[in-house]
């Protein structure tokens, strides 16, 4: 079997979503400190729901195959619906990565849940 499914090879080669969002409402950058990778996710949240999300990943395939899926996984769902989003969901919906590399997905979970808290933290601020 090759190393990385398709999916995988296609959103790396192609990530979506990939840029910063100016006037984002929630901001998260996570890193992992053994191999250096940062990840860094931005979204626009309206009414609770995601209308935008974009990503910056300075890492490996995997990282950037991950995000590339996260994004496209939770745009358009509820802020709920995103913070459940487990690392492993991401990485079945790229048809798996190998073991080694699922670390690079736990990435995308906490870039995710992580500009969540920012954006809760910030609207508490508002009211
Ligand atoms: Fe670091 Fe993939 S090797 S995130």
């Amino acid at each position: 079997m090759a190393l990385y499914s398709e999916k995988v090879m296609d959103h790396f080669m192609h990530p979506r979503n990939v840029g910063i969002i100016e006037d984002a409402d929630g901001i998260g950058e996570v890193g992992n400190a053994k191999c250096g990778d940062i990840m860094k996710m931005y979204l626009k949240i309206d009414n609770d729901v995601i209308t935008d999300v974009k990503f910056e990943t300075f890492g490996c395939a995997s990282a950037i195959a991950s995000s590339s899926m996260a994004t496209e996984l939770i745009k358009g769902q509820k802020v709920e619906d995103a913070l459940a989003l487990t690392n492993k969901a991401v990485a079945e919906a790229l048809d798996g990565l190998p073991d080694y590399k699922m670390h690079c997905s736990v990435l995308a979970e906490e870039a995710i849940q992580s500009a969540i808290e920012d954006y809760q933290k910030k609207s508490k601020e508002k009211n």
